[in-house]
Parts: structure tokens; sequence; C-alpha cells
């Protein structure tokens, strides 16, 4: 049997949809409709006609899928694929933390899970929390919100912008967090020529001294758009395995290195081909989110499409 062929009978047969994080094993995009960042998978769920989606990526992203699509069946090939900041919150941990600061505006990282969005006014990516924290800003008239459960991309957004405080959560990405300055310095030393690219969810220390801080996606733009031939990645392998194949079929002529081999998301590995084949062959895995948890939850994610759409950028 050949497994690409038969995911895209079974694709074609029950109308449905494959989406991808870049975290995704490679292998992955040779099936997927989409693949992408969670911002632009998060739009692309939400854009979708299909009756079936497949997120091939972590539960909390399928999950915001099924926000975005009630009436939808929303399908997890692989149910390990947790994420370890996700589950560093629970609806108690962020009711006692807004307890702490009353009347303050809630921004809630999509990697976070249904119930706790649920209890947030505004959900962001790390492609767009710098314009998310800055429309709440604006409509709120304050100069301060809570953040959670990612500390590092909120205050990688207070230091961005001027006059605001992030209060923020200390959850974090295990995985961004191997990543210390001293590497960045090293890799600098041995590649002088190279440009540095590193994701929000890393150290302000690791931040502050990449040449482009920015999502996945955008990070991948970055490489592609730029004229300089070396790029050393300060993020998960897969996407410097993307850029790496996709250099080799564009003939780009460029090298990218990945800042260590141990930036691997372990969470992100766990789907394949095969929970792909038998997710849709089943129609197992099957996410949902309890309807009223749903309606709340839906709100926090779609305020955040709706300052995308207006324009909202920094
Ligand atoms: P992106 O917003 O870049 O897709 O990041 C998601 C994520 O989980 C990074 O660790
Ligand atoms: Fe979660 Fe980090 Fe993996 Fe992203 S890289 S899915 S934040 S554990």
């Amino acid at each position: 049997m050949n497994i690409i062929e038969e995911i895209k009978k079974l694709k074609q047969e029950k109308n449905a949809v494959i989406l991808a994080h870049c975290y995704q094993p490679v292998e992955i995009d040779e099936v997927a409709d989409f693949v992408g960042d969670s911002f632009y998978l998060s739009r692309k769920a939400a854009e979708t006609s299909a009756d079936i989606i497949v997120f091939a990526g972590v539960h909390f992203m399928a999950q915001s899928a099924k926000l975005l699509n009630p009436d939808k069946k929303v399908l997890l090939p692989n149910l390990n694929s947790g994420c370890f900041m996700a589950d560093m919150i629970n609806v108690d941990q962020v009711r006692e933390f807004k307890n702490q600061y009353p009347n303050t505006p809630v921004v809630c990282y999509i990697n976070s899970s249904a119930e706790v969005k649920a209890e947030c006014d505004i959900c962001c990516t790390s492609s767009n929390a710098l314009s998310v924290v800055k429309s709440i800003i604006v409509s709120e008239g304050v100069n301060q919100v809570l953040f959670l459960p990612d500390t590092y991309l909120g205050k990688w957004v207070e230091h961005k912008l001027d006059n605001v405080k992030v209060v923020t959560y200390n959850g974090f990405c295990p995985t961004h967090l191997r990543i210390r300055p001293e590497d960045i310095e090293e890799a600098r030393k041995k590649y002088p020529d190279a440009k540095i690219l590193t994701h929000p969810e890393c150290h302000w220390e690791v931040c502050k001294i990449s040449d482009f801080v920015g999502s996945t996606k955008e990070i991948m733009e970055y490489a592609v758009n730029s004229k300089n031939k070396q790029f050393v990645i300060a993020t998960e392998k897969g996407v410097a395995d993307r850029l790496s194949r996709d250099n080799i079929i564009y003939g780009w002529g460029k090298e990218f290195i990945l800042l260590n081999d141990n930036l691997v998301c372990q969470n992100m590995k766990w789907n394949s081909l095969e929970d792909i084949y038998n997710s849709l062959k089943n129609e197992e895995h099957e996410i949902t989110v309890e309807p009223e948890i749903a309606r709340k939850a839906c709100v926090c994610v779609q305020r955040m499409l709706d300052v995308m759409k207006s324009g909202v950028n920094v």
C-alpha cells in the first residue's frame, strides 16, 4: 500500500482537509493541504469548507480548530500530542492569577486549553502577540495586561512596546528554553556571516542578541526573502528541516544550520503518516469541547481573528 496515495484518496472521499504545523515530522507535508504556524493554521481552520479537519499538530491546536468549527469533525491523529507549556496552567490557576490583578485584561497564548481560554479576554499566537496586546491596550484604555501561560513571549512583547506593563504567568516552553545566550554567541563566532533567527518563546537574553525574532512561519519567510546565504535556526528542528528541504527543491543556494541538535519538541513528533491514515479511515481521536466552555473560548479565539482582520499591526 502506498500510504501517501491512500491518505489522499481518503481525503477526497471524506471531504477532509489536513493541517500540519511546521514542527511536525517533515514527511507529513506530503499529505498536508496547509503547512504553517499556529496563526496561519487557525485562519485556515476558520475558513475551511471541509467536513473533517485532521490536525497534524498538538492537542491545543486541534482544540482551537474545533472551537472555530463546532459542527465539523476535528481529528488529532495521535492523542499523545500534548504541549508542556499548555499543561502548565489550569482554570483554578487562571482564576487565581486574575484575582491578583482585578480589572486587568487577560491575553491568552493559543498554547492553552479551551477551559483556560474561556477565562480570558483575547487569544494570540506568537506571530500576532504584539498586535493583539497593542489592540487591547487601545480598546480597553489601559497600560497593563495579564499574559499567560508563556512568561517569555509576554516579556518579549513588553520589551517591544513602550510604556506597557505585561504581567506574565510563569509558564514556558522547555524546548525553546534549552537555548542559552552563550549558544547564540558561539554560533555568532562560528558562523559570522549567518543571520540568527529565533522564536519569541526563547529567553529575552537570547532574543535580544538574535538578528530576527518571529513565529515559525515568519522565520521561514525571513529566510526565504533574505539576500543572506547562511542562517542559524534557533527554534524547533522542523523549521530547519523544511528550509533545508526547500533549499534543495528550489535551488536557493542557502544554508540552514539548526542551532543545536536537541531543539526537538517530542510532543510534535508523535503523529506519523500511519496515524494520519488510521485517523482518517476510522475517523478516530475526535476532539470535542463541552459546549459552554467552547462558546466562551471561541469568543477569545475569534476576537484575535477579528483584530487581525481589522489590520491592527505594529
Ligand atoms: P508558532 O506560533 O510559531 O506556530 O509556535 C507554536 C509553538 O508551539 C511554538 O513552540
Ligand atoms: Fe509546546 Fe514548546 Fe512543543 Fe511548542 S515547542 S508545542 S510550546 S512544548
